[in-house]
């Protein structure tokens, strides 16, 4: 290990505590000592962002330049690891597409640790193993046998076992796909998701004991995501949203299915009652998506198209001639009327932050709500 490493690792530790806000100092010696540049592995992607979208380019370790990659590794940035399937050592040129695997940016697995709170003794389950070193944290805080973790991958989940073992910790690694798979004999303290779900999966409730917790963002389509953070209780689960803002790549499966095109249908117009523009917004997002729990959102700013990948409904914002809006809609949901209702409700409520949301999970279905969970609530499409 160079000694560059150590000295990057070490001042990584000393920025999460002193600007990224993490307390737990636990974590901190965590991340004092595992080492993340063994989870790059040998190489990883960068972002070239140009006219035609991002496109991937690997970037391989230069073993005679230590520094570099030391630098790199211990940047407090996510590295995309994997694209569409294909790994950064085996990528010959730089690709188009979307990551489906990345080592996190460590503030954010600290603080998703913190908020979760992990502590000693605890069993956890973790879900999206990825590189492993989120995985490695929690092996130097617990100890190996206290922590299983989940991936979908398994040329990532290879990769990660090996990065873990070099690292020196051995946990329960498993191979598949973790909304679904599980151990009926399984009692976990914690379960924590680096993998956004668009509902919670029920096996992830039979796996967490009663007063145990649920950490995971969540998800839709639109792009609104929020971190849960839910207590298990007998057949079900519930909690406030915390107030941190984040992104993750999706589950799997909760993934929306590959569309090649669209054709642009125009339908019913009227103005809008809100400017599109507000969908930038990332709270503001998250509400509109509760109403349109089956859409996607392409373009922004006055020009939205929503997509429902249920139904084909569309709806297509612009600016009006005479000023304002217009939207034009099409197919059997009027997703701008839902999409619009729910960013109401949430205007009337004086548009609080998304901490001001809860989740409840119930054998009869999963409802977020806005205020407590008597107040106004949505349908999770589980
Ligand atoms: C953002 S990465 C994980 C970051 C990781 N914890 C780290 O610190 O390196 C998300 C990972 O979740 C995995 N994943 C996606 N869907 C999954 C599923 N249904 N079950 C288990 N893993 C999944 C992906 O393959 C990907 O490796």
């Amino acid at each position: 290990m160079s000694s560059s490493a150590a000295r990057h690792r070490q001042e990584l530790a000393g920025l999460l505590a002193s600007e990224k806000g993490v307390t737990d100092r636990r974590w901190i010696e965590a991340v004092a000592a595992v080492p993340r540049e063994l989870f790059l592995g040998d190489a990883v992607f960068h972002p070239d962002d140009g006219a035609q979208g991002t496109l991937w380019r690997p970037v391989r370790r230069d073993r005679t330049d230590p520094e570099t990659w030391s630098r790199m590794a211990y940047a407090d940035r996510s590295w995309v690891t994997q694209v569409d399937g294909v790994l950064a050592e085996d990528a010959t040129r730089a690709l188009p597409g979307a990551p489906t695997s990345s080592s996190t940016l460590p503030s954010l697995v600290v603080k998703m640790l913190e908020r979760a709170e992990i502590a000693e003794g605890d069993r956890v389950l973790e879900i999206g193993t990825g590189t492993g070193y989120s995985t490695g944290l929690l092996c130097e805080r617990l100890g190996a046998g206290q922590v299983t973790s989940v991936e979908f991958d398994p040329a990532v989940a290879a990769r990660a076992r090996a990065a873990l073992e070099s690292a020196g910790h051995a946990p329960a690694l498993i191979v598949g796909d973790g909304l679904t798979a599980y151990d009926r004999d399984a009692e976990y303290d914690r379960l924590i998701a680096t993998c956004s779900v668009r509902y919670i999966p029920a096996p992830w409730i039979w796996q967490v004991r009663d007063g145990g917790t649920i950490t995971t963002p969540l998800s839709g389509w639109l792009g609104g995501t929020v971190l849960a953070h839910l207590t298990v209780e007998p057949g079900g689960a519930g909690g406030r949203f915390l107030p941190d803002e984040l992104s993750f790549m999706f589950a799997r499966p909760h993934d929306r299915p590959s569309r090649a095109h669209y054709l642009l249908r125009l339908g019913e117009q009227r103005e809008t009652r809100i400017a599109p523009a507000v969908l930038d917004d990332p709270a503001a997002r998250f509400v509109a998506q509760l109403g349109v729990p089956s859409a996607e959102l392409l373009g922004a700013g006055d020009h939205v198209v929503l997509l429902d990948v249920a139904t084909g409904s569309q709806a297509t914002t612009e600016p009006a001639p005479g000023g304002g809006w217009r939207v034009r809609q099409h197919g059997p949901l009027r997703l701008w009327d839902a999409a619009e209702d729910a960013i109401e409700t949430w205007r009337e409520a004086g548009s609080p932050p998304v901490s001001a949301f809860g989740l409840t999970v119930a054998p009869q279905g999963q409802r977020v709500w806005l205020g407590d969970p008597g107040g106004p609530s949505w349908s999770l499409p589980a």
